[in-house]
């Protein structure tokens, strides 16, 4: 995969200064990369106040249907069976609400006896292996904060997990969401629809009747870098060079090739969606995700930061090491379209543009349990197969794979997932054949 020069109008506006390792000064790097995006803008022939103007009204147009179909009763959440992703019976309609709100549940993803077994098989990995005993407390500082027993368990490697993974059920689906993404451009394949990475991800278990603060609205594409590195001011050139109508969250032209600032919360890997697949049943008032169902905000909350209003060292709160916030004070817009998903049941699972803002609401005395699996659909592309190196030894030795704390709880664990049992498609993910 080579990557193609970009468009004339590009190459003839100033240049952008980029950073491709964390500046050392972040604040003299912010003010540098503003004067220089406001200089490219300028030099488009239009104003950052313009270009913003034009994102603004495309979004507060989403916001508004948004309102309109929570005031009307409709379900937010775009909701596609399995079988019609099996059988290639989604209908245009749906597809077109898929693309509008960037998310989806799909019902029936797995058969609920089978999402039930795994959520048993995981309980069983841990407790053979003793892992409440030996619990050290949380090893990052961003899911943490919930007692002794985690709620978070830096589980990478059961059985469960990996059946899951290499499952022809979530192959189906992941290759359906890949599928929504312009995957071909410029003579250049970004990435490959049908391969997925299995991007290894945790394990999350809330019981009932625990109180949670939530998960503030923040999103997971990066945090300075996103300004900062070549490769993804490539990827948002529309909105820096004065084609902001061109700019398309659904391509991936120049996102599968970069790496994000390293950080406690860092995902190496090109997702084109996030997403869970439930292990329990959750109501949709009992502490679930939320996102703000529009992918386009992301730009945004890209060009936001350059208004005026906005101090000069300032990314609207973005820096290093912390998730990216969306918040009241830079984005009350956005925040309006906050939508939760609706009920799910145990095997259905849950997905998000990895674009999007998303947060988990709060709860009290939950009812029932909350447990769901992390499974992205993380396609092959450089910047994956790069990650899939680290992944085959995290593997290889039971390790926590290197984007996630150095925790290692399952490393003498005998009974995890081995070599022996990969399919295909698990050993296709993981680079081995
Ligand atoms: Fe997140």
């Amino acid at each position: 995969m080579t990557t193609t020069p970009l468009s004339k109008r590009s190459t003839e506006l100033p240049p952008l200064p980029h950073w491709e390792e964390v500046p050392a000064d972040l604040k003299a790097a912010i003010r540098e990369i503003k004067t220089a995006l406001r200089a490219r803008i300028a030099a488009s022939g239009r104003t950052v106040e313009e270009v913003f103007a034009v994102v603004e009204q495309r979004i507060a147009a989403r916001v508004e249907e948004i309102e309109a179909a929570k005031r009307a009763g409709e379900t937010v959440w775009p909701v596609i069976d399995y079988a019609d992703i099996e059988n290639g019976t989604v209908s245009a309609q749906a597809l077109e609400l898929l693309h509008s709100r960037g998310c989806l549940v799909v019902r029936g993803h797995f058969p609920r006896e089978q999402a039930v077994a795994w959520d048993q098989g995981i309980v069983d990995y841990v407790e053979s292996n003793h892992f409440f005993e030996n619990y050290r407390g949380p090893g990052d500082d961003f899911f943490g904060s919930v007692g002794s027993k985690p709620e978070i368990y830096p589980i990478y490697w059961s059985p469960a997990q990996m059946q899951a993974r290499q499952s022809d059920r979530m192959a189906r689906v992941q290759a359906f969401l890949n599928a929504q993404w312009t995957h071909e451009s410029d003579g250049v394949q970004w990435f490959d629809p049908n391969r997925d990475s299995l991007y290894p991800d945790r394990i999350r278990r809330r019981p009932p009747g625990i109180d949670s603060g939530g998960l503030g609205t923040h999103l997971d594409p990066g945090t300075l870098d996103l300004w900062m590195t070549e490769s993804s001011q490539n990827a948002f050139r529309h909105l820096f060079d004065g084609t902001v109508e061109q700019y398309d969250p659904w391509n991936a032209a120049y996102r599968t090739d970069g790496s994000q600032y390293p950080g406690s919360t860092m995902c190496s890997a090109f997702r084109t969606f996030q997403g869970w697949t439930a292990l329990s049943d959750m109501d949709h008032d009992q502490g679930v995700l939320h996102t703000v169902p529009i992918p386009e905000a992301m730009a945004y909350l890209m060009l936001r930061p350059l208004l005026a209003d906005v101090p000069e060292d300032d990314m609207c709160g973005v820096t290093v090491n912390q998730v990216f916030p969306a918040s009241e004070t830079w984005h009350p817009l956005l925040l309006r379209a906050v939508s939760g998903i609706p009920d799910v049941k145990a095997g259905d699972s849950v997905w998000w543009h990895c674009d999007m803002i998303h947060g988990v609401a709060p709860v009290q005395n939950q009812k029932g349990w909350g447990n769901v699996m992390y499974i992205p659909a993380a396609p092959w592309c450089p910047r994956n197969e790069r990650y899939a190196a680290d992944v085959r030894e995290a593997f290889r030795t039971g390790s926590s794979p290197s984007d996630f704390p150095d925790e290692n709880y399952e490393r003498d664990w005998a009974n995890r997932f081995t070599a022996a049992d990969l399919n295909h498609t698990g050993r296709r993910g993981l680079g081995l054949e």
